[in-house]
């Protein structure tokens, strides 16, 4: 009885291949809400314009300062590209942290850290004095009106910092740096992460024309057809558009699928009803799905000997790291229950099993919805193309596609299912977010030494 009641339980996230193929359709819904004039205001796939129209050639050159900002990691990072026969890109950066009191403080504080961080990394490589152009990425959803402004629509994730919605992200860091009196910078290029990882995988393979990231939050970007952005003027050509595709059942188009768990994450979480996609399969929620069944289980009394402890009310007890080693397939079970003992949880051995079914149950699924997604773009791309059959390659990076097990396998193989027409072909960005910003700073330096 107690293994159906959990079984029971389990049923819920397991998808049926008509289900997902419902989730790819109404993606698609979704896509073209946020592409057409009359419908992007309320759309809640935002389909942001990035300015970005082409993919590296080649000939980009020059020193560039990049930021990368909304992962887990902050970086500064200095990128010497060199174009020509000998084509090179090298880079150095240094990892800085920012504390939950700057993520959550207020706007000001959050940018002049920033600034500190720039002014340290210059120090440490000898550089104050150079004023280079600057590429900013910055993961999170910004309306542009061009390369280098974007206004912040709402901050996702872990972040939450005042006075910043509503504001041009790119004048908040150029004030910060005048603040600071200590240096000089062309902030030139606001990038989102999908588009800097499209752009670092496409400088080393041409067909790369989307990108995705599956981390902390789950996002990804695409060469539309220009004409096909009703927002933005002009009709020739392509312009890579981010998705903001974490948004995606804002609107309750995804209620269905939705269960009681995930209505627990979303009410405990700093941005509730918003980003409902991206906390059934982005890293940052993983664990917090699993983390409310759990509690659900033991309060049934199915599980911990019916006792809720105090690690289990515990916020982010469970990082991708913790899923990705429960799930691993080469660790046995006495190892699950170590695990769990780090964390603070007595387990039996029918304890641990139960807890890394569950955790596989709710990675699936967030591979599954996931692919789904992704198996809705790059039918959209075939159809602009007019193309029975399309090849093309997708960028990748995030932790929860890189450390989990599991993930990317049946990410992929949910892609296959459901995208039958395309050939897709993914590629781990290897070198971050930043290498794609640099490249996409040295087009916008040449597009304005051509303007002046
Ligand atoms: C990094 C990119 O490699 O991956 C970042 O440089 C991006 O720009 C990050 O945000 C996404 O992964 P995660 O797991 O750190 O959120
Ligand atoms: C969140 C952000 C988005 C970013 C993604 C991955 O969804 O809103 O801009 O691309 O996380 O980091």
């Amino acid at each position: 009885e107690q293994a159906r009641q959990i079984q029971q339980t389990m049923a819920e996230f397991r998808l049926s291949k008509a289900q997902l193929l419902e989730v790819k359709k109404r993606m698609r819904v979704e896509i073209e809400r946020g592409l057409k004039k009359e419908t992007h205001k309320e759309a809640t796939v935002k389909m942001l314009p990035t300015f970005v129209r082409s993919t590296p050639d080649g000939t980009e050159n020059g020193d560039f300062l990049a930021l990368d900002l909304g992962g887990t990691n902050f970086r500064v990072l200095l990128v010497k590209i060199r174009s020509g026969k000998r084509r090179s890109v090298e880079m150095h950066n240094k990892i800085y942290a920012i504390p939950i009191e700057v993520m959550q403080g207020t706007g000001e504080e959050l940018f002049d850290h920033i600034v500190h961080c720039i002014s340290d990394f210059l120090d440490y490589m000898g550089m104050k004095s150079a004023r280079l152009p600057l590429g900013f990425t910055f993961s999170f959803p910004c309306h542009q009106t061009s390369l280098d402004a974007g206004i912040l629509v709402t901050w996702t994730k872990g972040f939450k910092a005042t006075d910043c919605e509503g504001e041009d992200v790119v004048e908040l860091l150029r004030d910060a740096i005048k603040r600071k009196e200590e240096f000089e910078l062309d902030v030139v290029a606001i990038v989102n992460d999908t588009v800097g990882t499209m752009m670092t995988c496409a400088y080393e393979e041409p067909t790369c024309e989307v990108g995705l990231i599956a981390g902390t939050g789950s996002n990804a970007c695409y060469m539309e057809e220009t004409k096909n952005i009703e927002i933005v003027e002009g009709n020739e050509g392509r312009m890579c558009v981010n998705m903001e595709w974490g948004a995606f059942g804002d609107n309750g188009c995804l209620d269905d699928i939705r269960t009681q768990y995930d209505q627990a994450v979303d009410e405990n979480s700093l941005n509730e009803g918003k980003q409902r996609y991206e906390k059934m399969c982005s890293g940052m929620y993983l664990g917090e799905i699993v983390r409310q069944i759990l509690i659900d289980l033991t309060k049934r009394g199915y599980l911990f000997r019916g006792q809720i402890s105090e690690t289990l009310k515990t916020r982010g007890i469970f990082e991708t790291k913790f899923l990705s080693q429960i799930e691993s397939d080469r660790l046995a079970l006495l190892q699950v229950r170590a695990i769990l003992q780090q964390l603070g949880l007595d387990s039996t051995c029918d304890d641990s099993i139960i807890v890394k079914e569950v955790c596989g149950t709710v990675s699936r699924r967030a591979a599954q919805i996931c692919g789904a997604g992704m198996a809705a773009v790059v039918d959209k791309i075939r159809e602009n193309r007019g193309l029975d059959h399309l090849d093309i390659t997708v960028g990748v990076d995030g932790t929860l596609y890189k450390l989990h097990p599991h993930f990317s396998r049946i990410f992929q193989q949910t892609v296959k299912e459901l995208a039958t027409k395309c050939d897709v072909n993914f590629l781990l960005s290897e070198d971050g977010s930043g290498k794609g910003a640099a490249l996409i700073t040295a087009v916008g330096c040449r597009q304005r030494e051509l303007e002046a």
